[in-house]
């Protein structure tokens, strides 16, 4: 039987245009989908946007649109973006969808008849932008008497009629989750914030609101909808098929991981499995929050201009150089900063000096001087057994790094292989021995070839196009590209002529 993995992105909210700080959670659930694919796993893979609250509602109202024409604008605009970043989903939910409706409304009786919830009234600062309330000692008083949460958004004082989910009656169960299972929750730092959060008590939740209309009946009492947030986190259950429990996708649950934004761990660690609890359900394996991007050392927004359609930078970059450096430059659960000239100098040292040369050497030789035909092995030497040594610990350490969501690590642990294939080649300068020792040649470029076919395809999921190219190029076939396949695994005898992989950049004006 073979096992599965059900990894997930957040849903974007559909108030403003894709940019590169919503594709780099996508491109990193991205490679976790794909490298648990490569390793053999039956993966579900969930993206989506999330359509539903007043801002969205004040949003469509100030393009001067209907609210279901802006949403299907703006959800088209972040599926065109996933598709063009190379995001391999196997669903792209909308919570527009009715069946996401049914699931959130099952999802909220089934916490409801467990006794959950409870219909208060509620008072308190309420900061639009965030969609949440804040307590009071978070809030600071302006000099022109504006109100702000520590996010900075604007709140007011906000009165009215709402249910209550009975979060305080998690607090017990949720630190007891924290603690025995540490990788519950990440990177380490989030996770201390989040228990000293949890540790500091927690009060019920509001779960409902009567104040607008842009969303999701409450069962029962429709003159409520929810809180966009019990309604967005249901997605990761609605898109297995949820509440049929014997539905195809629901054998997905529980989540092994749901990858977010720092700036929302609070909700999938504190209050999705609190619900998740309230309903009796299993909860997600692991939470891991990524970083923030700031662009040229800048935070990206619009009064700046200096917001990064990703799509802009694919095209001018190529889709895999860009998912090659925001995994590369800072790691993975950092925040990390968006410079041309680092992404420049990224592209050229470690992807066209690096792995493009290495390829290019490797293949040339063998076109020129082999006919194109992949060389037989000769008597090997240390040097060859040692690169060979190497690059065969490669599939094990990426198991070990994606499963830890150390994204970084694992492309750290490749280039450590391809550095040292640089400084094989250079040592063993295979182009000198075509005259005195051509079988020597051959193994040592059979030794170069058995250690790209590695490289590769442990790569495959970081950059699927360019490494499709370099396998084709390498002579391994479609059906020989999987981790399994490392062991043994059929390789082409003829190998097609060789083509560059990354081009160079030089900067104008550099
Ligand atoms: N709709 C909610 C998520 C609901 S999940 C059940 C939401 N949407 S969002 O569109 O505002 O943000 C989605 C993700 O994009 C978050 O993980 C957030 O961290 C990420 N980013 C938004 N701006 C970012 C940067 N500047 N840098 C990195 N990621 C950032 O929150």
């Amino acid at each position: 039987m073979t096992s599965r993995y059900y990894v997930t992105t957040p849903i974007y909210y559909v108030n403003g245009a894709p940019h590169i700080g919503h594709a780099y959670t996508s491109v990193a659930a991205d490679i976790i989908a794909r490298f648990h694919r490569l390793d053999g796993r039956e993966v579900f893979f969930l993206t989506g946007t999330d359509e539903h609250g007043q801002k969205v509602e004040q949003a469509a109202a100030q393009a001067g649109q209907s609210t279901l024409e802006f949403v299907d604008g703006i959800s088209r605009n972040f599926k065109d973006m996933a598709d063009a970043m190379g995001i391999s989903y196997d669903r792209f939910i909308r919570t527009t969808e009715a069946r996401h409706k049914d699931a959130a409304q099952a999802l909220w009786r089934q916490v409801a008849e467990n006794d959950h919830i409870y219909l208060g009234a509620y008072e308190g600062w309420y900061a639009l932008r965030d969609e949440c309330f804040y307590s009071e000692d978070e809030i600071t008083l302006l000099e022109d008497g504006t109100h702000i949460a520590p996010s900075g958004a604007p709140v007011t004082w906000v009165k009215e009629e709402s249910y209550f989910f009975r979060l305080s009656a998690f607090q017990d169960q949720l630190l007891a989750l924290y603690e025995a299972k540490p990788h519950f929750l990440g990177p380490a730092g989030r996770r201390k914030e989040i228990i000293s959060f949890v540790k500091s008590g927690l009060r019920d939740l509001s779960i409902s609101r009567t104040s607008f209309s842009w969303g999701i009946p409450v069962p029962g009492d429709p003159k409520h909808v929810m809180y966009v947030w019990f309604d967005a986190l249901a997605n990761y259950l609605s898109a297995l098929g949820y509440p049929d429990m014997q539905s195809e996708g629901v054998r997905f649950w529980p989540a092994n991981a749901h990858i977010v934004g720092k700036d929302i761990i609070r909700f999938h660690a504190v209050f999705w499995p609190a619900f998740l609890m309230a309903a009796g359900l299993d909860l997600p394996d692991a939470i891991f929050a990524n970083g923030w991007w700031t662009i040229e050392g800048q935070k990206m927004s619009k009064s700046l201009g200096n917001v990064i359609d990703p799509r802009d930078l694919a095209s001018e970059f190529g889709v895999d150089a860009v998912r090659f450096f925001m995994m590369r430059e800072v790691p993975f659960g950092g925040d990390s900063d968006l410079s041309r000239k680092s992404l420049i100098n990224r592209v050229n040292v470690e992807l066209a000096n690096g792995l493009g040369n290495l390829a290019q050497r490797t293949l040339t030789q063998i076109n020129r001087h082999f006919d194109g035909k992949l060389p037989e092995w000769g008597e090997t030497q240390k040097d060859d057994r040692d690169l060979l040594a190497q690059s065969s610990l490669l599939p094990d350490l990426l198991r070990q790094h994606v499963a830890r969501f150390a994204l970084t690590d694992g492309l750290e642990a490749v280039w450590k292989v391809v550095r040292a294939c640089n400084a094989y080649i250079d040592h063993q300068a295979p182009w000198v021995l075509k005259k005195t020792d051509p079988a020597r040649m051959g193994t040592v470029l059979r030794t170069l070839h058995e250690a790209l076919r590695h490289i590769a395809i442990v790569l495959q999921p970081y950059m699927p196009g360019t490494m499709d190219k370099l396998l084709t190029q390498l002579g391994i076939s479609q059906n020989a590209r999987q981790l399994a396949d490392l062991a043994q695994g059929d390789i082409e005898a003829e190998l097609p002529a060789p083509q560059g992989l990354f081009p160079r950049f030089v900067e104008e004006g550099a």
